[in-house]
Protein backbone atom coordinates (compact mmCIF):
# COMPACT_ATOMS: atom_id res chain seq x y z
CA UNK A 1 0.00 0.00 0.00
CA UNK A 2 1.34 3.42 -0.89
CA UNK A 3 0.75 6.17 1.92
CA UNK A 4 2.58 8.82 0.88
CA UNK A 5 1.63 11.37 -1.78
CA UNK A 6 3.27 11.33 -4.79
CA UNK A 7 5.04 14.30 -5.05
CA UNK A 8 7.60 13.78 -2.86
CA UNK A 9 11.15 14.51 -1.65
CA UNK A 10 13.35 12.20 0.03
CA UNK A 11 15.74 13.06 2.49
CA UNK A 12 18.87 11.03 3.04
CA UNK A 13 20.37 11.25 6.62
CA UNK A 14 24.06 10.94 7.02
CA UNK A 15 23.65 11.53 11.39
CA UNK A 16 23.08 15.59 11.10
CA UNK A 17 21.79 16.91 14.02
CA UNK A 18 19.54 19.15 11.72
CA UNK A 19 18.22 17.03 9.70
CA UNK A 20 14.83 17.17 10.60
CA UNK A 21 14.77 20.97 10.09
CA UNK A 22 15.30 19.64 6.29
CA UNK A 23 12.54 17.40 6.78
CA UNK A 24 10.56 20.72 8.10
CA UNK A 25 11.22 23.31 5.43
CA UNK A 26 10.11 21.44 2.83
CA UNK A 27 6.95 20.97 4.91
CA UNK A 28 6.82 24.79 5.66
CA UNK A 29 7.13 24.73 1.17
CA UNK A 30 3.71 22.30 0.99
CA UNK A 31 6.03 19.46 0.13
CA UNK A 32 5.85 15.85 1.74
CA UNK A 33 9.19 14.30 2.61
CA UNK A 34 10.27 11.60 4.07
CA UNK A 35 14.03 10.89 6.05
CA UNK A 36 15.99 7.76 5.35
CA UNK A 37 19.60 6.73 6.50
CA UNK A 38 21.90 6.38 4.18
CA UNK A 39 21.68 3.06 5.17
CA UNK A 40 18.27 2.48 4.31
CA UNK A 41 18.08 5.41 1.19
CA UNK A 42 18.05 2.62 -1.70
CA UNK A 43 14.99 0.98 -0.57
CA UNK A 44 12.89 4.52 0.66
CA UNK A 45 13.74 5.61 -2.84
CA UNK A 46 12.19 2.89 -4.29
CA UNK A 47 9.57 2.98 -2.05
CA UNK A 48 8.94 6.49 -2.51
CA UNK A 49 9.21 7.28 -5.55
CA UNK A 50 10.43 10.88 -4.77
CA UNK A 51 10.76 13.90 -7.18
CA UNK A 52 13.97 15.14 -5.82
CA UNK A 53 16.51 14.14 -3.48
CA UNK A 54 18.11 16.43 -0.42
CA UNK A 55 21.30 14.74 0.97
CA UNK A 56 21.87 16.15 4.90
CA UNK A 57 25.09 16.98 6.63
CA UNK A 58 27.04 14.93 8.98
CA UNK A 59 29.45 14.44 11.83
CA UNK A 60 31.39 12.37 9.56
CA UNK A 61 33.78 13.67 6.89
CA UNK A 62 34.29 12.36 3.44
CA UNK A 63 38.03 11.82 3.42
CA UNK A 64 37.75 9.56 6.67
CA UNK A 65 37.64 6.25 5.96
CA UNK A 66 34.18 4.17 6.22
CA UNK A 67 32.75 7.66 6.22
CA UNK A 68 29.14 7.23 4.87
CA UNK A 69 27.95 7.27 1.08
CA UNK A 70 25.02 7.74 -1.36
CA UNK A 71 23.63 4.75 -2.60
CA UNK A 72 24.69 5.16 -6.54
CA UNK A 73 21.03 4.78 -7.60
CA UNK A 74 20.60 8.20 -6.51
CA UNK A 75 22.71 9.73 -9.13
CA UNK A 76 21.13 7.36 -11.27
CA UNK A 77 18.04 8.54 -11.44
CA UNK A 78 18.03 11.97 -13.33
CA UNK A 79 16.29 13.49 -10.60
CA UNK A 80 17.06 16.78 -9.34
CA UNK A 81 19.40 16.64 -5.95
CA UNK A 82 20.65 18.95 -3.00
CA UNK A 83 23.65 18.37 -1.12
CA UNK A 84 24.24 19.86 1.79
CA UNK A 85 27.54 20.53 4.21
CA UNK A 86 28.40 16.93 3.84
CA UNK A 87 25.77 16.12 1.31
CA UNK A 88 27.78 18.60 -1.06
CA UNK A 89 30.53 17.05 -0.21
CA UNK A 90 29.83 13.57 -0.70
CA UNK A 91 27.79 14.22 -4.12
CA UNK A 92 31.14 15.92 -5.38
CA UNK A 93 33.42 13.01 -4.42
CA UNK A 94 31.03 10.20 -5.67
CA UNK A 95 30.64 11.84 -8.81
CA UNK A 96 34.57 12.85 -9.73
CA UNK A 97 35.24 16.04 -7.02
CA UNK A 98 38.07 16.49 -4.34
CA UNK A 99 37.33 17.27 -0.76
CA UNK A 100 40.21 17.52 1.61
CA UNK A 101 40.11 17.99 4.93
CA UNK A 102 40.38 21.39 6.58
CA UNK A 103 43.91 21.07 8.11
CA UNK A 104 45.17 20.08 4.69
CA UNK A 105 43.99 23.16 2.64
CA UNK A 106 45.92 24.95 5.28
CA UNK A 107 42.70 27.33 6.06
CA UNK A 108 40.76 25.07 8.56
CA UNK A 109 37.28 24.65 9.39
CA UNK A 110 34.62 27.62 9.20
CA UNK A 111 32.31 27.15 11.92
CA UNK A 112 29.11 30.33 12.53
CA UNK A 113 27.54 32.75 10.37
CA UNK A 114 29.64 33.59 7.54
CA UNK A 115 28.50 35.70 4.64
CA UNK A 116 28.72 34.70 0.94
CA UNK A 117 28.61 36.75 -2.42
CA UNK A 118 26.42 35.49 -5.51
CA UNK A 119 28.56 35.16 -8.38
CA UNK A 120 26.86 33.58 -11.02
CA UNK A 121 22.10 33.52 -11.48
CA UNK A 122 21.01 29.96 -11.40
CA UNK A 123 17.44 28.32 -10.71
CA UNK A 124 18.02 27.92 -6.74
CA UNK A 125 18.45 32.00 -6.53
CA UNK A 126 15.43 32.85 -9.05
CA UNK A 127 13.31 35.64 -7.44
CA UNK A 128 15.82 35.45 -4.66
CA UNK A 129 18.94 36.71 -4.42
CA UNK A 130 20.80 38.25 -7.79
CA UNK A 131 24.17 37.82 -8.91
CA UNK A 132 26.32 40.43 -6.62
CA UNK A 133 24.59 40.35 -3.42
CA UNK A 134 25.98 39.30 -0.28
CA UNK A 135 24.03 37.11 1.90
CA UNK A 136 24.16 35.60 5.30
CA UNK A 137 24.34 32.15 6.11
CA UNK A 138 25.54 29.50 8.84
CA UNK A 139 28.42 27.52 7.77
CA UNK A 140 29.78 24.51 9.90
CA UNK A 141 32.46 22.54 8.25
CA UNK A 142 35.61 21.00 8.73
CA UNK A 143 36.51 19.67 5.45
CA UNK A 144 36.19 21.61 2.10
CA UNK A 145 35.61 21.03 -1.97
CA UNK A 146 38.56 21.60 -3.28
CA UNK A 147 37.94 20.53 -6.90
CA UNK A 148 34.27 19.97 -8.18
CA UNK A 149 32.83 17.03 -10.37
CA UNK A 150 32.95 17.75 -14.06
CA UNK A 151 29.88 19.74 -15.18
CA UNK A 152 29.50 21.61 -12.07
CA UNK A 153 30.19 25.73 -11.39
CA UNK A 154 30.25 28.12 -8.99
CA UNK A 155 27.80 30.02 -7.96
CA UNK A 156 28.46 32.01 -4.52
CA UNK A 157 31.71 32.38 -2.87
CA UNK A 158 32.28 33.02 0.57
CA UNK A 159 36.08 33.88 2.27
CA UNK A 160 36.74 30.46 4.23
CA UNK A 161 34.52 28.81 1.37
CA UNK A 162 35.11 29.16 -2.10
CA UNK A 163 32.70 26.74 -3.58
CA UNK A 164 30.09 27.91 -0.99
CA UNK A 165 27.11 26.95 -3.80
CA UNK A 166 27.97 24.77 -6.95
CA UNK A 167 25.18 23.92 -9.65
CA UNK A 168 25.06 21.48 -12.19
CA UNK A 169 22.34 22.80 -14.08
CA UNK A 170 21.67 20.37 -16.42
CA UNK A 171 21.61 17.86 -14.15
CA UNK A 172 19.69 19.92 -11.44
CA UNK A 173 22.81 18.97 -9.08
CA UNK A 174 22.70 21.44 -6.47
CA UNK A 175 25.48 21.95 -3.29
CA UNK A 176 25.26 24.41 -0.66
CA UNK A 177 28.52 24.11 1.67
CA UNK A 178 26.46 26.33 4.32
CA UNK A 179 23.40 25.29 6.18
CA UNK A 180 19.94 26.52 4.36
CA UNK A 181 17.84 24.62 6.60
CA UNK A 182 18.79 26.70 9.75
CA UNK A 183 17.58 30.28 11.06
CA UNK A 184 20.77 31.77 11.02
CA UNK A 185 20.44 31.33 7.47
CA UNK A 186 17.67 34.02 6.83
CA UNK A 187 16.93 32.88 3.48
CA UNK A 188 17.54 29.16 4.05
CA UNK A 189 13.88 28.65 3.53
CA UNK A 190 13.26 30.43 0.73
CA UNK A 191 16.18 28.39 -0.74
CA UNK A 192 14.48 25.12 0.22
CA UNK A 193 11.55 26.11 -1.15
CA UNK A 194 13.11 27.20 -4.63
CA UNK A 195 14.60 23.87 -4.87
CA UNK A 196 11.15 21.35 -4.28
CA UNK A 197 8.68 24.06 -6.22
CA UNK A 198 10.83 25.16 -8.83
CA UNK A 199 13.58 23.11 -9.34
CA UNK A 200 11.75 19.92 -8.85
CA UNK A 201 8.85 20.99 -10.02
CA UNK A 202 6.26 20.28 -7.30
CA UNK A 203 3.04 22.34 -6.82
CA UNK A 204 3.52 23.10 -2.93
CA UNK A 205 -0.28 22.09 -2.05
CA UNK A 206 0.55 19.64 0.59
CA UNK A 207 -1.13 20.95 4.01
CA UNK A 208 -1.74 19.73 7.77
CA UNK A 209 -4.73 18.28 6.44
CA UNK A 210 -3.05 15.50 4.23
CA UNK A 211 -0.60 14.75 7.19
CA UNK A 212 -3.65 13.55 9.37
CA UNK A 213 -4.82 11.75 6.40
CA UNK A 214 -0.95 9.84 5.66
CA UNK A 215 -1.03 9.87 9.54
CA UNK A 216 -4.40 7.75 9.87
CA UNK A 217 -3.53 5.45 6.90
CA UNK A 218 -0.37 4.61 8.87
CA UNK A 219 -1.73 4.48 12.25
CA UNK A 220 -4.65 2.11 10.89
CA UNK A 221 -1.68 -0.23 9.00
CA UNK A 222 0.22 -0.26 11.44
CA UNK A 223 -2.17 -1.37 14.21
CA UNK A 224 -4.54 -3.89 12.16
CA UNK A 225 -7.23 -5.02 14.95
CA UNK A 226 -4.95 -4.60 17.53
CA UNK A 227 -5.31 -2.47 20.74
CA UNK A 228 -3.57 0.75 21.84
CA UNK A 229 -3.32 2.17 25.20
CA UNK A 230 -2.17 5.94 25.36
CA UNK A 231 -0.67 8.03 28.28
CA UNK A 232 -1.89 11.37 28.49
CA UNK A 233 0.10 13.55 30.57
CA UNK A 234 -2.55 16.79 30.46
CA UNK A 235 -0.17 18.20 27.70
CA UNK A 236 -0.81 19.31 23.87
CA UNK A 237 1.46 16.24 22.66
CA UNK A 238 -0.19 13.60 24.08
CA UNK A 239 -3.63 15.06 23.90
CA UNK A 240 -2.84 15.49 19.73
CA UNK A 241 -1.61 12.15 19.36
CA UNK A 242 -4.99 10.21 21.13
CA UNK A 243 -7.29 12.61 19.35
CA UNK A 244 -5.83 11.62 15.84
CA UNK A 245 -5.27 7.55 16.80
CA UNK A 246 -9.11 7.92 17.76
CA UNK A 247 -9.80 9.05 14.29
CA UNK A 248 -8.25 6.67 12.95
CA UNK A 249 -9.21 3.45 15.04
CA UNK A 250 -11.29 4.57 16.64
CA UNK A 251 -12.45 2.77 20.44
CA UNK A 252 -9.47 0.26 19.68
CA UNK A 253 -8.03 3.22 21.41
CA UNK A 254 -8.05 3.38 25.67
CA UNK A 255 -6.80 6.64 27.05
CA UNK A 256 -4.70 5.99 30.26
CA UNK A 257 -4.44 9.28 32.07
CA UNK A 258 -1.50 8.66 35.01
CA UNK A 259 -1.67 11.38 37.30
CA UNK A 260 1.31 11.84 39.03
CA UNK A 261 0.63 14.83 41.33
CA UNK A 262 3.38 17.05 39.43
CA UNK A 263 1.22 19.00 37.54
CA UNK A 264 -0.19 22.15 37.75
CA UNK A 265 -3.13 23.56 39.04
CA UNK A 266 -6.45 22.40 37.77
CA UNK A 267 -4.68 20.64 34.96
CA UNK A 268 -5.95 16.87 35.52
CA UNK A 269 -9.53 18.03 35.55
CA UNK A 270 -10.05 19.74 32.62
CA UNK A 271 -8.34 16.33 30.70
CA UNK A 272 -10.73 14.43 32.36
CA UNK A 273 -13.47 16.36 31.06
CA UNK A 274 -12.38 17.14 27.69
CA UNK A 275 -11.58 13.35 26.87
CA UNK A 276 -14.03 12.32 28.64
CA UNK A 277 -17.12 15.02 27.74
CA UNK A 278 -15.87 16.85 24.57
CA UNK A 279 -14.54 13.65 22.13
CA UNK A 280 -16.01 10.69 24.16
CA UNK A 281 -12.82 8.69 23.98
CA UNK A 282 -12.21 6.11 26.56
CA UNK A 283 -10.06 6.88 29.83
CA UNK A 284 -8.62 5.46 32.63
CA UNK A 285 -7.74 7.94 35.12
CA UNK A 286 -5.78 6.89 37.55
CA UNK A 287 -4.69 8.86 40.76
CA UNK A 288 -1.22 7.59 41.42
CA UNK A 289 -0.33 10.29 43.23
CA UNK A 290 1.28 8.63 46.56
CA UNK A 291 2.88 6.10 44.32
CA UNK A 292 5.24 8.64 43.02
CA UNK A 293 5.60 11.09 45.97
CA UNK A 294 6.49 8.08 48.04
CA UNK A 295 8.99 6.79 45.62
CA UNK A 296 10.82 10.61 44.85
CA UNK A 297 11.59 10.88 48.58
CA UNK A 298 15.16 11.39 49.24
CA UNK A 299 15.69 11.14 45.61
CA UNK A 300 17.51 14.43 44.64
CA UNK A 301 19.53 14.13 40.94
CA UNK A 302 17.67 15.05 38.14
CA UNK A 303 18.57 12.37 35.99
CA UNK A 304 17.18 9.63 38.71
CA UNK A 305 14.09 11.17 39.35
CA UNK A 306 13.01 11.13 35.65
CA UNK A 307 14.14 8.18 35.34
CA UNK A 308 12.12 6.85 38.29
CA UNK A 309 9.11 8.65 36.72
CA UNK A 310 9.15 6.84 33.37
CA UNK A 311 9.34 3.52 34.94
CA UNK A 312 6.65 4.09 37.39
CA UNK A 313 4.85 5.23 34.22
CA UNK A 314 5.07 2.69 32.50
CA UNK A 315 4.51 0.09 35.73
CA UNK A 316 1.40 1.93 35.72
CA UNK A 317 0.59 1.62 32.05
CA UNK A 318 1.43 -2.45 32.23
CA UNK A 319 -1.14 -2.62 35.18
CA UNK A 320 -3.37 -0.46 33.56
CA UNK A 321 -3.03 -2.38 29.93
CA UNK A 322 -3.51 -5.64 32.37
CA UNK A 323 -7.04 -4.37 33.98
CA UNK A 324 -8.17 -3.90 30.62
CA UNK A 325 -7.40 -6.88 28.81
CA UNK A 326 -3.89 -6.30 27.13
CA UNK A 327 -2.87 -3.64 24.35
CA UNK A 328 -0.55 -4.21 21.52
CA UNK A 329 0.19 -0.97 21.42
CA UNK A 330 1.51 1.93 23.47
CA UNK A 331 0.73 5.63 21.85
CA UNK A 332 2.90 8.53 22.75
CA UNK A 333 3.17 12.28 21.56
CA UNK A 334 6.73 11.98 21.30
CA UNK A 335 8.01 15.16 18.99
CA UNK A 336 10.90 15.15 17.58
CA UNK A 337 13.19 17.24 19.56
CA UNK A 338 12.82 14.36 22.50
CA UNK A 339 14.05 12.17 19.91
CA UNK A 340 16.77 13.88 18.67
CA UNK A 341 18.14 15.05 22.25
CA UNK A 342 17.87 11.62 23.60
CA UNK A 343 19.36 9.35 20.92
CA UNK A 344 21.39 9.42 17.97
CA UNK A 345 20.48 8.18 14.72
CA UNK A 346 22.36 5.11 14.39
CA UNK A 347 20.86 3.82 17.86
CA UNK A 348 24.32 4.07 18.97
CA UNK A 349 25.93 5.89 21.83
CA UNK A 350 25.33 10.00 21.71
CA UNK A 351 25.74 12.60 24.16
CA UNK A 352 22.95 11.90 26.24
CA UNK A 353 21.78 15.64 27.75
CA UNK A 354 18.29 14.65 29.85
CA UNK A 355 16.89 11.31 29.38
CA UNK A 356 13.07 12.80 28.18
CA UNK A 357 11.29 10.17 29.85
CA UNK A 358 9.30 9.24 26.90
CA UNK A 359 11.85 7.98 24.86
CA UNK A 360 15.10 7.20 27.19
CA UNK A 361 13.43 5.55 29.88
CA UNK A 362 11.38 3.32 28.46
CA UNK A 363 12.41 -0.03 29.74
CA UNK A 364 12.89 -2.79 27.03
CA UNK A 365 10.84 -5.05 28.72
CA UNK A 366 7.70 -3.10 27.14
CA UNK A 367 5.69 -5.75 25.58
CA UNK A 368 4.41 -3.43 23.46
CA UNK A 369 5.34 -1.61 19.91
CA UNK A 370 5.35 2.03 20.13
CA UNK A 371 3.34 3.96 18.14
CA UNK A 372 4.26 7.58 17.70
CA UNK A 373 2.75 9.80 14.71
CA UNK A 374 4.49 12.77 15.94
CA UNK A 375 7.78 11.78 16.42
CA UNK A 376 8.79 14.01 12.94
CA UNK A 377 7.02 17.06 14.15
CA UNK A 378 8.16 20.28 16.04
CA UNK A 379 5.64 21.54 18.62
CA UNK A 380 4.51 24.97 16.64
CA UNK A 381 3.81 22.14 14.05
CA UNK A 382 1.68 19.41 16.05
CA UNK A 383 -0.25 22.55 17.30
CA UNK A 384 -1.49 23.41 14.24
CA UNK A 385 -2.46 20.16 13.55
CA UNK A 386 -4.47 19.85 16.65
CA UNK A 387 -6.08 23.15 15.32
CA UNK A 388 -6.63 20.86 12.18
CA UNK A 389 -8.16 17.83 14.45
CA UNK A 390 -10.45 20.88 16.11
CA UNK A 391 -9.15 20.49 19.47
CA UNK A 392 -9.99 23.99 21.44
CA UNK A 393 -7.46 26.80 21.45
CA UNK A 394 -6.75 26.57 25.24
CA UNK A 395 -5.77 23.28 25.18
CA UNK A 396 -3.59 23.69 21.70
CA UNK A 397 -2.10 26.90 22.34
CA UNK A 398 -0.92 25.59 25.69
CA UNK A 399 2.31 26.03 26.95
CA UNK A 400 5.03 22.80 26.83
CA UNK A 401 5.12 20.60 29.74
CA UNK A 402 7.84 18.26 30.85
CA UNK A 403 6.24 14.31 31.18
CA UNK A 404 8.17 13.88 34.47
CA UNK A 405 5.99 17.79 35.43
CA UNK A 406 6.87 19.88 38.42
CA UNK A 407 9.45 16.97 39.78
CA UNK A 408 12.13 18.49 37.57
CA UNK A 409 11.03 22.08 38.90
CA UNK A 410 11.83 21.21 42.02
CA UNK A 411 15.64 20.66 42.55
CA UNK A 412 16.71 18.80 45.81
CA UNK A 413 13.85 16.51 47.13
CA UNK A 414 10.38 16.71 45.73
CA UNK A 415 7.54 16.52 48.44
CA UNK A 416 3.75 17.12 48.35
CA UNK A 417 4.18 20.01 50.16
CA UNK A 418 6.54 21.80 47.76
CA UNK A 419 4.34 20.55 44.82
CA UNK A 420 1.75 22.61 46.13
CA UNK A 421 4.15 25.82 47.27
CA UNK A 422 5.10 25.88 43.39
CA UNK A 423 1.31 25.08 41.92
CA UNK A 424 0.57 28.58 43.66
CA UNK A 425 3.09 30.41 42.83
CA UNK A 426 2.80 29.12 39.41
CA UNK A 427 -0.70 29.61 38.95
CA UNK A 428 0.27 33.58 39.89
CA UNK A 429 2.62 33.85 37.37
CA UNK A 430 0.18 32.36 34.77
CA UNK A 431 -2.73 34.36 35.68
CA UNK A 432 -0.57 37.51 35.55
CA UNK A 433 1.26 36.72 32.20
CA UNK A 434 -2.04 35.75 30.72
CA UNK A 435 -3.34 38.80 32.23
CA UNK A 436 -0.60 41.09 30.42
CA UNK A 437 -1.33 39.51 27.10
CA UNK A 438 1.54 37.76 26.73
CA UNK A 439 1.11 34.21 27.10
CA UNK A 440 0.89 33.34 23.32
CA UNK A 441 4.31 35.44 22.62
CA UNK A 442 5.86 33.05 25.13
CA UNK A 443 7.22 29.47 24.24
CA UNK A 444 7.19 28.17 27.66
CA UNK A 445 6.61 30.46 31.21
CA UNK A 446 6.90 28.60 34.98
CA UNK A 447 8.22 28.97 38.33
CA UNK A 448 10.56 27.01 39.95
CA UNK A 449 11.20 26.00 43.69
CA UNK A 450 14.61 26.25 44.59
CA UNK A 451 16.19 24.56 47.63
CA UNK A 452 17.58 27.81 49.29
CA UNK A 453 16.42 29.62 51.79
CA UNK A 454 16.71 33.41 52.58
CA UNK A 455 16.11 35.74 55.01
CA UNK A 456 13.56 38.21 54.56
CA UNK A 457 10.83 40.30 56.56
CA UNK A 458 7.54 40.37 56.29
CA UNK A 459 5.57 43.40 58.78
CA UNK A 460 7.78 43.24 61.98
CA UNK A 461 8.61 39.34 61.39
CA UNK A 462 11.72 37.76 60.20
CA UNK A 463 11.03 34.98 57.40
CA UNK A 464 13.28 32.28 56.64
CA UNK A 465 11.32 30.65 53.18
CA UNK A 466 12.79 29.39 50.25
CA UNK A 467 13.56 31.01 46.53
CA UNK A 468 10.86 31.06 44.08
CA UNK A 469 13.05 31.54 40.36
CA UNK A 470 10.85 32.80 37.51
CA UNK A 471 11.56 31.46 33.42
CA UNK A 472 10.13 32.53 30.65
CA UNK A 473 11.80 31.76 27.48
CA UNK A 474 10.85 32.16 23.75
CA UNK A 475 11.50 29.55 21.05
CA UNK A 476 10.34 27.89 17.81
CA UNK A 477 11.33 24.84 18.37
CA UNK A 478 12.37 23.76 21.92
CA UNK A 479 16.18 23.23 20.75
CA UNK A 480 17.84 26.87 21.64
CA UNK A 481 15.46 29.47 23.17
CA UNK A 482 15.90 33.11 24.48
CA UNK A 483 14.44 34.88 27.72
CA UNK A 484 11.57 36.48 27.54
CA UNK A 485 12.17 40.12 28.24
CA UNK A 486 9.71 41.14 31.02
CA UNK A 487 9.53 44.79 31.64
CA UNK A 488 10.26 45.52 35.31
CA UNK A 489 7.30 46.70 36.71
CA UNK A 490 5.80 43.03 35.56
CA UNK A 491 8.25 41.18 37.13
CA UNK A 492 7.76 43.52 40.13
CA UNK A 493 4.16 42.82 39.99
CA UNK A 494 4.89 38.99 40.00
CA UNK A 495 6.69 38.59 42.77
CA UNK A 496 4.52 40.74 44.91
CA UNK A 497 1.79 38.74 44.45
CA UNK A 498 3.60 35.20 45.06
CA UNK A 499 5.36 36.79 48.08
CA UNK A 500 2.57 37.92 49.72
CA UNK A 501 0.12 35.02 47.87
CA UNK A 502 2.42 31.90 48.49
CA UNK A 503 3.25 30.58 52.22
CA UNK A 504 6.84 29.39 51.87
CA UNK A 505 7.99 31.80 49.55
CA UNK A 506 9.73 34.86 50.61
CA UNK A 507 11.96 36.20 47.26
CA UNK A 508 11.75 35.70 43.76
CA UNK A 509 14.15 35.85 41.07
CA UNK A 510 14.14 35.82 37.22
CA UNK A 511 16.06 33.31 35.28
CA UNK A 512 18.07 35.33 32.76
CA UNK A 513 20.04 32.39 31.19
CA UNK A 514 19.28 31.97 27.21
CA UNK A 515 19.47 27.69 25.89
CA UNK A 516 22.39 27.08 25.08
CA UNK A 517 24.37 27.29 27.37
CA UNK A 518 21.28 26.81 29.78
CA UNK A 519 18.21 24.48 29.10
CA UNK A 520 14.77 25.56 29.53
CA UNK A 521 13.82 23.40 32.22
CA UNK A 522 16.77 23.66 35.58
CA UNK A 523 16.67 19.98 35.81
P1 LIG B 1 15.27 21.46 28.04
O1 LIG B 1 15.15 21.62 29.51
O2 LIG B 1 15.94 20.18 27.64
O3 LIG B 1 13.79 21.36 27.51
O4 LIG B 1 15.87 22.65 27.36
C1 LIG B 1 13.40 21.37 26.16
C2 LIG B 1 11.93 21.10 26.13
O5 LIG B 1 11.69 19.75 26.58
C3 LIG B 1 10.89 19.74 27.75
N1 LIG B 1 11.45 18.71 28.63
C4 LIG B 1 10.93 17.48 28.77
N2 LIG B 1 9.85 16.90 28.21
N3 LIG B 1 10.29 14.92 29.42
C5 LIG B 1 9.53 15.63 28.56
O6 LIG B 1 8.53 15.09 28.09
C6 LIG B 1 11.39 15.42 30.01
O7 LIG B 1 12.07 14.75 30.79
C7 LIG B 1 11.73 16.77 29.66
N4 LIG B 1 12.75 17.60 30.04
C8 LIG B 1 12.54 18.79 29.39
C9 LIG B 1 10.99 21.13 28.33
O8 LIG B 1 9.84 21.45 29.11
C10 LIG B 1 11.13 21.98 27.08
O9 LIG B 1 9.88 22.21 26.48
Amino acid sequence: MTIQPSDNILIVDFGSQVTQLIARRVREAGVYSEIAPFTQAAEAFERLKPKGIILSGSPAGVPEEGSPRAPEILFESGLPILGICYGQQVMTHQLGGEVRPGHETGEGGEFGRAFLTVTEDCKLFDGLWKVGERHQVWMSHGDKVTRFAPGFRVVATSDGAPFALIANEEKNYYGTQFHPEVVHTPDGAKLIANFVRHVCGLAGDWTMAEFRQTKIAEIRAQVGKGRVICGLSGGVDSAVAAVLIHEAIGDQLTCVFVDHGLLRANEAEQVVSLFRNHYNIPLVHVDAEELFLSGLAGVTDPEAKRKFIGKTFIDVFEEEARKIGGADFLAQGTLYPDVIESVSFTGGPSVTIKSHHNVGGLPERMNMQLVEPLRELFKDEVRALGRELGLPEVFVGRHPFPGPGLAIRIPGEVTKERCDILRKADAVYLEEIRTAGLYDAIWQAFAVLLPVRTVGVMGDYRTYDSVCALRAVTSTDGMTADIYPFDAAFLSRVATRIINEVKGINRVVYDYTSKPPGTIEWE
